[in-house]
């Protein structure tokens, strides 16, 4: 999908949106979301330089990521999406959608990450009202979900201003010997009702189909 760079994803972009729908952006070449490519790999493991950045991108992870270890994260349920620059040709952002085997109507969105010196003009907000619309439209999704750390206060607002909710606290285990860490749950509802999510302790296992998280 081609999308401009502003206006934001809550704001006028809202007008072209379908009821139930979250915005998504077309139009105007200021980047392009398409389907990741395994040669990409590279470059996206290059923008995590400390375990602390890494530990907020992908918690089951262990350092130092590698190419490899993206192109792992690419499971079967899995859709991942890499952001482009139109005017550079630089690739700037990537994110994945999974599809939760229980219930076809909820989704999971997952290692949401973009090129550092690319951060805080709207990139990150503009690629997950994208996966939003791929949720909700073809997806059929009532309910998209994801994790955060509670002290990444950037993906947090980034995510709040896509129309995700906080709905609980969570306790997950990563890492061998495995080790508590508190996250933070969001959602997304198609319908915006209240959330009855309650909060849960959790294993480091990947949320749609249970196999260990990389
Ligand atoms: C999370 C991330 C993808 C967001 O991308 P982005 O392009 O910077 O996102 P946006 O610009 O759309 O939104 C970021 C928001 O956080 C705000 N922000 C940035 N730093 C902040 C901070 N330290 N405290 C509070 N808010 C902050 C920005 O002002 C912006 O808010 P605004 O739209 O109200 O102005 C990016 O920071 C990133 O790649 N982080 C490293 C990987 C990561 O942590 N991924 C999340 C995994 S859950």
């Amino acid at each position: 999908m081609a999308h401009s760079l502003r206006p934001r994803p809550d704001q006028e972009l809202s007008d072209t949106a379908e009821p139930g729908l979250p915005p998504s952006a077309s139009g105007d070449a200021g980047f392009q979301i398409a389907p990741f490519r395994p040669e990409d790999a590279e470059t996206i493991a290059s923008w995590v330089t400390t375990p602390e950045e890494l530990l907020w991108l992908a918690p089951a992870t262990p350092p130092p990521l590698t190419a490899e270890k993206v192109r792992g994260w690419a499971l079967p349920n899995v859709a991942a999406y890499a952001m482009t620059e139109s005017a550079t040709g630089d690739l700037v952002g990537y994110a994945e959608l999974n599809r939760m085997e229980r219930d076809p109507h909820h989704q999971w969105i997952g290692h949401v990450i973009v090129r550092r010196d690319r951060r805080g003009r709207g990139l990150g907000g503009h690629l997950v009202a994208d996966l939003l619309h791929r949720a909700a439209g073809e997806g059929a999704a009532a309910r998209v979900s994801l994790i955060v750390c509670p002290d990444n206060a950037a993906a947090i607002q980034c995510y709040k201003r896509a129309g995700f909710d906080i709905v609980c606290d969570e306790l997950h285990r990563f890492g061998r010997p495995p080790r508590p860490l508190r996250m933070l749950r969001l959602e997304w509802r198609a319908s915006n009702r209240c959330h009855d999510t309650t909060p849960l302790e959790r294993s480091g296992s990947h949320p749609a189909t249970g196999r260990r998280r990389g």
